[in-house]
């Protein structure tokens, strides 16, 4: 155990795609300066427990918290959603995340790719 501040809490989380139960009450804290792998055979759920951590997908369950500061939710179970945009936005803002696929366009430089928006 570590007694840096946690960076990133995730409690009792539970995400279900339909009827598909991915997440079943997931627990892990990131402490700060700490580096944390997360091990799970493909289809698992380490990439949708990352996409819930950082709000770009909503979970019915459990508490996400970030820098001692838990996501205030509206809603239950499946109709689920973050109560406050400008908190995600928040949060959002001091939280990176590297894409497993990116969805680059090959005919553009990387700079192009950047720059590019919806
Ligand atoms: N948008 C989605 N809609 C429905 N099911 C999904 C969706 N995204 C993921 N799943 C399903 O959720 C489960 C977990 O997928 P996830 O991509 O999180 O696994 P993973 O552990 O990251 O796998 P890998 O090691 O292959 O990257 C899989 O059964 C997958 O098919
Ligand atoms: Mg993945």
């Amino acid at each position: 155990m570590s007694d840096s501040k946690p960076v990133i809490e995730i409690r009792n989380l539970h995400k279900s795609y339909g009827t598909l139960e991915v997440l079943k009450g997931v627990d892990i804290t990131a402490p700060a300066g700490h580096v944390v792998s997360m091990i799970g055979s493909s289809g698992s759920g380490k990439s949708t427990l990352l996409r819930c951590c950082n709000l770009l997908e909503d979970s019915q369950q459990g508490d996400v918290i970030f820098e001692g500061e838990p996501v205030r939710w509206k809603g239950k179970g499946l109709d689920r959603r973050p109560a406050d945009a400008k908190q995600v936005t928040r949060i959002r803002t001091n939280l990176a995340m590297v894409f497993q696929q990116f969805n680059l366009w090959a005919h553009m430089t990387i700079l192009q790719n950047v720059m590019e928006r919806r």
